[in-house]
């Protein structure tokens, strides 16, 4: 039943699914003051740092990195605020049962600096995705959305801050499916064993 989470940064996502009570067994940082590792080391989860500057290529830091997950043998890989790029073999290695989160309703705004993109589109309507990874970033079959309201007077911090809100409900809940097996693919499309909702529609 274990999760293995990668983090690169404050890991709130990771501590969201820990506090829902998922199964982490381990996180893996590729920078080695991400904040969130404190976080996973006061839980007694076990923690790896593994910096992508000391690999001579993408490949090699790939394969170190799938062989530290490997020896957790997670059932499910979550990428929770991972900002590095991870090449096609690591991504074919663990297809299927590799989640990450989005800040933004995809397929729009994929990339970075959602929230500014999305203040400059004038979308009336913002949020994140859990979707699972495939070879194209930020791309990938969709498990949940969370939508929230674009006020007048948002600032890219205030609305990133509505849609974290919502990160950490969504998060937990797509991970919790996916480990309790109710997660169908089908013509890239997921849908959820009991018909549970994949949207959530923030009141904010
Ligand atoms: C989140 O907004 C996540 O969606 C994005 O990076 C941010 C990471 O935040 N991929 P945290 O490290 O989980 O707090």
């Amino acid at each position: 039943m274990a999760l293995v989470a990668l983090i690169s940064g404050r890991g709130s996502n990771m501590r969201a699914l820990v506090e829902a009570g998922l199964p982490v067994s381990a996180v893996i940082s590729n920078v080695a003051g991400a904040q969130g590792l404190e976080f996973a080391r006061s839980r007694g989860i076990a923690t790896k740092v593994l910096e992508h500057r000391k690999f001579a290529s993408r490949d090699a830091f790939d394969a170190a990195l799938a062989a530290e997950i490997d020896a957790f043998a997670p059932r499910l890989v979550a990428l929770a605020g991972f900002m590095r790029v991870l090449g096609a073999a690591f991504v074919q290695r663990y297809e299927g049962r590799l989640l990450n989160i989005h800040p933004a309703l995809l397929p729009s705004f994929p990339g970075l600096d959602t929230h500014a993109k999305a203040l400059a589109a004038g979308v009336k309507l913002h949020g994140c995705t859990v979707h699972f990874v495939t070879a194209e970033v930020d791309h990938g079959p969709i498990v949940i959305q969370a939508a929230v309201r674009v006020r007048a007077g948002d600032s890219p911090e205030s609305l990133a801050a509505r849609v974290l809100a919502q990160e950490h409900i969504v998060y937990p809940r797509a991970a919790r499916w996916f480990l309790d097996g109710r997660l169908l693919r089908q013509n890239g499309v997921v849908t959820v064993k009991g018909n549970d909702a994949q949207l959530v529609v923030s009141p904010d």
